[in-house]
């Protein structure tokens, strides 16, 4: 596993910064919530990564807590890698990754910059990382960059239906963020609005083929009546 730098205080309008200051609160509840609830997008993931795993690199980007990473692990994949900006939350991870999993690598990147070479990984996972940027494409690209012919990117992020009504609720002004209460409101976090459009973009299209377009619910068990979630199987050309 890499070593992880000394930690500095990313700058107040980045866009992990929210979840660097709430590390250890976010990771407990992410757990408390979440560890055995049902959970739509991580069975997609895993569905759709199975084939052959145990020849891929796949790559988690914002893996936060981590859990995915271990997840992959378990299924078989031949290496695992965790991208992730802030060291706090890392930080939260690094140690029983550390005596449990010391084959699973955490490296200190962003979705702009992936320290990653180009062609190298078989598949990029993201659970509700991605719409934290105000802007995808540079995403994209890089996205783009580091799978090899053929590779996946399997999005799972909150619905652009959901985001556009949450904007009107909140009388949000375009540019500016919407709040996202999470675990039952215990904490808040502001990301920007996005549209269909952004995901499925012109940067999107040059680099993927669309695989996959689902609409699904982030809280089964709330009885949802609009889908608050989307789930993206895009494969690199
Ligand atoms: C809502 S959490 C999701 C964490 C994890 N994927 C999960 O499912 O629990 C969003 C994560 O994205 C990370 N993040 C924020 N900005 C990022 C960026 N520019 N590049 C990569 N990850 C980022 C945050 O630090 C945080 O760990």
């Amino acid at each position: 596993m890499e070593k992880i730098p000394t930690p500095q205080k990313p700058k107040e309008d980045s866009s992990y910064a929210f979840f660097d200051k709430h590390a250890k609160k976010y990771v407990a509840l992410q757990r408390e919530f979440y560890s055995d609830a049902p959970d739509t997008g991580r069975i997609f993931f895993r569905e759709s990564l199975l084939a052959g795993i145990e020849k891929k690199t796949i790559v988690d980007i914002g893996c936060g807590a981590g859990d995915d990473l271990i997840a992959y692990r378990e299924l078989g994949a031949k290496n695992v890698i965790g991208v992730e900006p802030s060291l706090a939350m890392l930080k939260e991870r690094k140690e029983s990754l550390r005596e449990n999993h010391p084959d699973i690598q955490l490296v200190v990147g962003e979705w702009e910059r992936i320290p990653l070479a180009d062609a190298s990984v078989d598949a990029v996972t993201t659970r509700y990382s991605f719409h934290v940027l105000t802007d995808f494409k540079t995403a994209f690209k890089e996205v783009a960059r580091v799978l090899k012919k053929d590779g996946l990117f399997l999005i799972a992020t909150p619905h652009p239906l959901h985001d556009t009504k949450m904007a009107k609720t909140q009388n949000i002004q375009p540019g500016k963020k919407i709040k996202f209460p999470i675990f039952d409101g215990k904490l808040e976090i502001k990301n920007p609005p996005h549209t269909m459009e952004e995901y499925i973009s012109e940067e999107c299209l040059e680099y993927f083929i669309v695989e996959e377009n689902l609409p699904y619910s982030m809280h089964e068990d709330k009885n949802e009546t609009d889908p608050t979630g989307l789930l993206l199987r895009l494969r690199r050309k």
